[in-house]
């Protein structure tokens, strides 16, 4: 009886947290350092396909772990996790919305299917999350909603319009969140990295066209996929920023009182940030752009388009 009052007092005082796209990258990386923290009841959550990962990780569900399945463009899958967390735990507390996908690929190499591929997992799926899990923060009046957004979502670079604008999109959601939760006392904060030091950029994929455009050096957009691919390597193998620094910095902001709404949480995203904010726009993007790899050569294939004839 002693014992079961113990464990009812600790589950208490214990925040729930959910992480999504836990099993790699990031996620497990915030989904380690809050299980160290032991301040927390952690809901490790990634896709089916990937949940094996956690034992590769030798992360095993115990007292303090769950360990759930949820591919978040599934919007049954998210009710049936949160109903779950809302009756064993009264509530999701704190809710890291990390999952995010990224494809390259120019405007006119883009398709449909891309674009809505992209919204739907780093815009539409996490608005869902949130939506989701607000009842019961409100009814506690406490939550706290943590966003990872990118330097891309305040910044857009050549071949990742779509990526860009799911996450503008993602920032401008969660600024009109902060100021709807204000009265409840529910923190939105949104983490901004710039390149991270991990092989993260392994994942991004590509249109059908940009793949055939990145093959054909011919094509009109051969030499933006060469540059932006080489660059983005160079800038994620080369820099300091680390998945584990981020995440512990992440831990910090849990611990905020009043989280500012935006964090950017490496040095590249706080140079692009103060660049595009004390310099004029016309000379900022004129300094962008001169430098972007190899510029020279961007727009002189004949060919219009991979398909089109030159
Ligand atoms: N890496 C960077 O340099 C960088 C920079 C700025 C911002 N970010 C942001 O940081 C976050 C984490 O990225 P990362 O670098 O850790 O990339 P990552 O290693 O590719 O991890 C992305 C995670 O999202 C999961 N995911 C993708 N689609 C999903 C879905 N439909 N349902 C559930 N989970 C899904 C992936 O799961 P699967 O393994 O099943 O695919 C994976 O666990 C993203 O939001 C990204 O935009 C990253």
């Amino acid at each position: 009886m002693f014992f079961k009052k113990n464990q009812l007092k600790e589950r208490k005082k214990r925040k729930v947290v959910l992480v999504t796209g836990a099993s790699s990258g990031l996620g497990l990386a915030i989904a380690k350092q809050l299980i160290l923290d032991d301040l927390y009841f952690v809901v490790m959550t990634s896709r089916s396909t990937s949940s094996v990962r956690f034992d590769d990780e030798f992360i095993l569900k115990n007292k303090n772990i769950w360990i759930r399945e949820l591919d978040i463009i599934d919007h049954s899958q998210i009710t049936e996790v949160i109903d779950e967390i809302n009756s064993a735990h009264g509530g999701v507390d704190i809710l890291i919305n990390n999952a995010g996908i990224s494809e390259r690929s120019t405007v006119e190499d883009s398709d449909d299917s891309g674009r809505q591929r992209q919204l739907d997992v780093n815009y539409l799926a996490p608005l869902e999350l949130i939506a989701q899990t607000l009842p019961t923060m409100r009814k506690k009046k406490y939550g706290r909603i943590i966003n990872i957004s990118s330097a891309g979502g305040f910044m857009a670079m050549p071949t990742m319009s779509a990526y860009s604008a799911s996450k503008f999109a993602l920032e401008a959601a969660s600024e009109s969140l902060w100021y709807e939760m204000k009265p409840w006392g529910i923190n939105i904060t949104l983490i901004i990295p710039g390149f991270i030091n991990s092989l993260g950029y392994l994942n991004t994929t590509d249109s059908i066209n940009s793949k055939l455009s990145s093959r054909n050096s011919k094509s009109a957009y051969y030499e933006h996929y060469r540059g932006m691919r080489a660059l983005v390597a160079r800038s994620m193998v080369g820099t300091r920023a680390t998945n584990q620094g981020i995440a512990f910095k992440i831990s910090k902001v849990l611990c905020c009182k009043n989280p500012p709404l935006r964090v950017y949480i490496t040095f590249e995203a706080q140079l692009f940030y103060w660049m595009r904010k004390l310099m004029p726009p016309g000379l900022y993007h004129y300094i962008l752009y001169i430098f972007l790899p190899n510029i020279k050569a961007w727009g002189k294939n004949k060919y219009q388009t991979n398909n089109s004839k030159p």
